[in-house]
């Protein structure tokens, strides 16, 4: 599907569909009341009628609306008019977009970005319509039989267009298409990857991934770390996890260097996990299914540097994934097994299912020594509680620097991708204190509660020497058994933030 940004007039749009909001208690927008002049009332009459009360995400596609040169006028309810905000922005457009995939249009045109939203500009609105567009247009066919791939009908709509009010309009709106379409190229390759099931998304297949993506964007260098370079780092940690699989572990390194040269890069590290079984201290059944989606931290970094290449921002960012699989053998990490990290600093494992933890601090140190970079902020489906924390609304975010954790919500906010802070006090330092070795991989003492606070702490303990935030998306790079892509679109918002920033300096 194409995407345009235009201006101009609803009822002479020559279109398959003509998309117009109206608001409960029967009033319209304003492209809705022209259209319904041009009709002598024919939305007055259907909400009169009864068919459509403006109800938040309700839909009705009317045919040959006199007056109109489209085929089709449709009704996008949006609630009440003083609740409009984001959230219902959001809501209207993805059910204009789910309604629109059930006519035949081949193209449509939307008024609903005319809709002022407190605080945004026709940017935000148009950004925010086609990410919730591409949103429901989505699909994961990967993986079925060549029969049903073949009867698998493609999208009638080719076309789309967003209009805005004025032309003065039409920058803003071409600003907000392109940065839409990039993360949400973004936010599909994280997607894919995360979908993909375990045995077909192994560590390999992401380094061979990575190799992919610099074949395709010049401005994109990969390194793949094999077990015996990790060896050589010293890796402890992160080598520890991988010994209990025979898929060989793997450190992706994707270089984007299309910043000032002498300035630091913003390293930015995934949890990689390919298929987490738990380990000896093995997970229940139930639901373990969804352990595959234990690598969307990493491909979040999939995800954030194709939309930044896409974009050909201006920034120094390099990406870090630690792939490797947590499952069982003869040689897998056992309760008070103690390893060496790559930092010097020795892990008492004493639960082997806290290894999100045991291989991020070993690509943390190799961040922080290969790159000093200026920001380093890491991605983790890393505890079960913080689902019970936070549940699939917010991504959990800890930061050792204020006005990073403060950045890194800001862009949440504005991108719809949303965190929320939690501490990071010296308090939890305590916590993982352990008999034998420096630190143990999970609470020793202060009770059962605030694992995800104690999963950060133990992090924070390998990136004292960087400005550095670690978001746990445990409840939000998956719900239900679909990938989010999440947090992609937070990630480039917060990098496209840093780019205008620095341009005004
Ligand atoms: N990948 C899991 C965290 C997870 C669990 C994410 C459920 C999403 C849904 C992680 O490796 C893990 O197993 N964490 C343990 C840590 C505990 C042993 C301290 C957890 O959360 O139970
Ligand atoms: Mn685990
Ligand atoms: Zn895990």
């Amino acid at each position: 599907m194409e995407y345009f940004v235009k201006s101009g007039n609803p009822e002479k749009q020559r279109v398959a569909c003509v998309i117009v909001g109206v608001f409960d208690r029967r009033s319209p927008t304003d492209a809705a009341e022209t259209i319904d002049r041009v009709s002598d009332g024919a939305i007055a009459t259907v909400m009169r009628r009864g068919d459509m009360d403006g109800k938040l995400g309700s839909t009705l596609v009317l045919h040959n609306v006199a007056g109109t040169f489209a085929d089709r006028v449709m009704l996008v309810g949006l609630g009440k008019e003083r609740n409009f905000d984001e959230a219902a922005f959001r809501k209207a457009n993805a059910a204009a977009a789910r309604a629109l995939r059930q006519t035949g249009a081949i193209d449509a045109v939307s008024y609903l970005t005319h809709l002022p939203i407190k605080n945004r500009d026709f940017q935000w609105n148009v950004s925010q319509a086609l990410l919730a567009t591409e949103e429901v247009f989505y699909r994961f066919d990967e993986c079925r039989g060549a029969k049903f791939r073949e009867e698998i009908q493609p999208p009638k709509l080719e076309r789309y267009t967003f209009d805005v009010p004025r032309r003065s309009d039409l920058p803003a709106g071409e600003r907000g298409l392109a940065e839409a379409l990039a993360m949400a190229k973004g936010v599909a390759l994280a997607k894919d990857l995360g979908n993909l099931p375990g045995n077909l998304c192994t560590p390999t297949y992401l380094a061979e991934r990575a190799r992919q993506l610099a074949a395709q964007h010049s401005a994109i260098k990969t390194k793949i770390l094999d077990k015996a370079e990790m060896e050589k780092l010293g890796m402890g940690a992160l080598l520890s996890v991988a010994k209990g699989s025979s898929q060989p572990p793997k450190l992706i390194v994707m270089e984007y260097l299309k910043g000032p040269k002498n300035e630091k890069p913003v390293a930015l590290v995934g949890k990689g996990l390919t298929f987490d079984a738990g380990g000896i201290s093995i997970k229940p059944a139930a639901a373990m299914d969804e352990m595959k989606f234990d690598m969307c931290g990493g491909a979040s970094v999939f995800g954030t540097l194709t939309a930044i290449a896409e974009l050909k921002l201006p920034v120094n960012v390099v990406g870090i994934v630690a792939a490797t699989e947590n499952l069982i053998n003869g040689e897998a990490n056992k309760p008070g097994d103690i390893v060496t990290s790559m930092a010097g600093i020795t892990i008492e494992i004493l639960n082997t299912d806290a290894e999100g933890r045991l291989i991020l601090c070993d690509a943390l140190s190799y961040a922080e020594k290969e790159y000093e970079p200026s920001v380093c902020i890491d991605m983790a489906t890393l505890t079960g509680a913080c689902v019970v924390a936070l549940g699939s609304v917010a991504s959990g975010l800890f930061s050792n620097t204020p006005a990073l954790a403060r950045a890194l919500l800001a862009a949440g906010e504005q991108s719809g991708d949303r965190a929320w802070e939690l501490p990071l006090w010296p308090d939890y330092d305590e916590n993982i204190k352990s008999e034998f070795a420096d630190i143990a991989n999970i609470a020793t003492r202060g009770g059962n509660g605030g694992g995800a606070i104690i999963g950060a702490t133990f992090l924070h303990r390998f990136t004292r020497k960087m400005k550095w935030a670690h978001l746990d998306i445990a409840g939000t790079a998956w719900t239900g058994k679909k990938a989010s892509g999440r947090p992609v679109t937070l990630l480039v918002q917060y990098l496209l933030n840093m780019a205008a920033k620095k341009e005004q300096d």
